[in-house]
């Protein structure tokens, strides 16, 4: 990949995982050194579902600060925060007038929201016209994300191309990016689900910022099978497939090599050696994330100023969308 206009975001709403590390951002640090890239913290997405005010302030900074930490460089690509760029708000709106109302309510996450919550706000249902507004204002041509984000960013084409036919070429149409292997992490105490921030068990996933004796006991107790030999088979053994998935991701071999690795060896050396790949594998992001955490207006004065470059792009795809629908300038 070279050459290409990249966008993703993340929400600042809960601890970000080794699913968002290995699904998204790891390939946001690769792709950003070939491409223009521009990631974002997505605010507006998070307050869909009730947010504290200063936890969520604290949480769209903790977002930022991974990003940094994890190796995206603010000198070369794009990071800035969506409330900052009100042309994310605007596109969105315009979408929403074009968007057939079955759309939205035929996706993944706003049924399973639906099904969660008592009084599910209109927010949740706009989801999808907002996270279009983000790609298309940028005329983004990639979408780096997880598996779960692939049927935003469909809708994301879809209406791209009716804004494009109805009103002549404006919008390039995105494609997402998905790490095959990676692009479902799933839960550590229930391998049916895939590992998420809102889960309720802490034990389900490993934070970012975890500490090395919280990332060995969660390891230590996350569910296996009741075989006794390691073995990579992601349709009947999920449970030790996940682990040895992430094994692999972090240590940069293929599953097959690290099965090897364990032939003959018992699950408690496997998972004490995974807790040290994954340690290893973090250390370096958490130990930048410390010492960008005692700076943290440092930090905000870079995303002020990435919200200035995002501005500019995004307000001139603005104002071509206005004019061909009609609005005065
Ligand atoms: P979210 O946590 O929903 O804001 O997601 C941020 C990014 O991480 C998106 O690109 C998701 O698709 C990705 N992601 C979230 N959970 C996982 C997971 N369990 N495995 C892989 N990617 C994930
Ligand atoms: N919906 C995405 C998620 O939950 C976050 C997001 C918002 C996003 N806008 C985006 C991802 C634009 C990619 C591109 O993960």
């Amino acid at each position: 990949m070279k050459g290409l206009k990249v966008f993703s975001g993340i929400q600042p709403s809960g601890n970000l995982h080794i699913g968002n590390y290995l699904g998204a951002i790891k390939q946001f640090v690769e792709l950003q050194k070939e491409n223009e890239a521009i990631f974002c913290v997505v605010d507006e997405h998070a307050i869909t579902v009730p947010q504290d005010p200063e936890k969520l302030r604290e949480k769209t900074l903790e977002v930022a600060m991974i990003y940094l930490a994890a190796g995206i460089d603010p000198e070369k690509s794009i990071v800035f925060i969506q409330s900052h760029v009100p042309a994310h708000a605007e596109l969105g709106w315009i979408l929403n007038t074009l968007t057939p109302l079955g759309e939205l309510e035929r996706m993944t996450q706003f049924k399973e929201k639906k099904q969660e919550r008592k009084g599910t706000m209109a927010g949740i249902l706009n989801y999808p016209t907002l996270m279009a507004a983000d790609i298309l204002l940028y005329k983004t041509e990639a979408v780096p994300v997880g598996e779960d984000q692939i049927q935003h960013i469909e809708f994301t084409r879809m209406i791209a191309e009716k804004f494009n036919n109805r009103f002549g070429d404006t919008f390039a149409i995105p494609k997402p990016l998905v790490d095959k292997n990676t692009a479902r992490i799933m839960a550590l105490d229930d391998p049916s689900k895939k590992m998420s921030k809102s889960a309720i068990s802490e034990h389900s996933y490993i934070s970012l910022l975890d500490k090395p004796e919280t990332i060995q006991h969660k390891i230590k107790i996350a569910v296996t099978d009741s075989q006794t030999e390691i073995g990579f088979d992601p349709a009947g053994r999920p449970a030790i497939s996940n682990l040895l998935n992430i094994y692999s991701a972090f240590y940069n071999e293929p599953t097959d090599k690290i099965e090897k690795k364990y032939s003959g060896k018992g699950y408690a050396e496997f998972k004490k050696d995974l807790a040290e790949v994954i340690i290893e594998g973090l250390s370096h992001l958490q130990h930048k994330f410390s010492e960008l955490s005692k700076d943290k207006d440092g930090v905000l004065e870079i995303l002020r100023k990435g919200a200035v470059r995002a501005e500019n792009i995004s307000s001139k795809t603005l104002q071509e969308v206005k004019e061909k629908i009609g609005f005065y300038r």
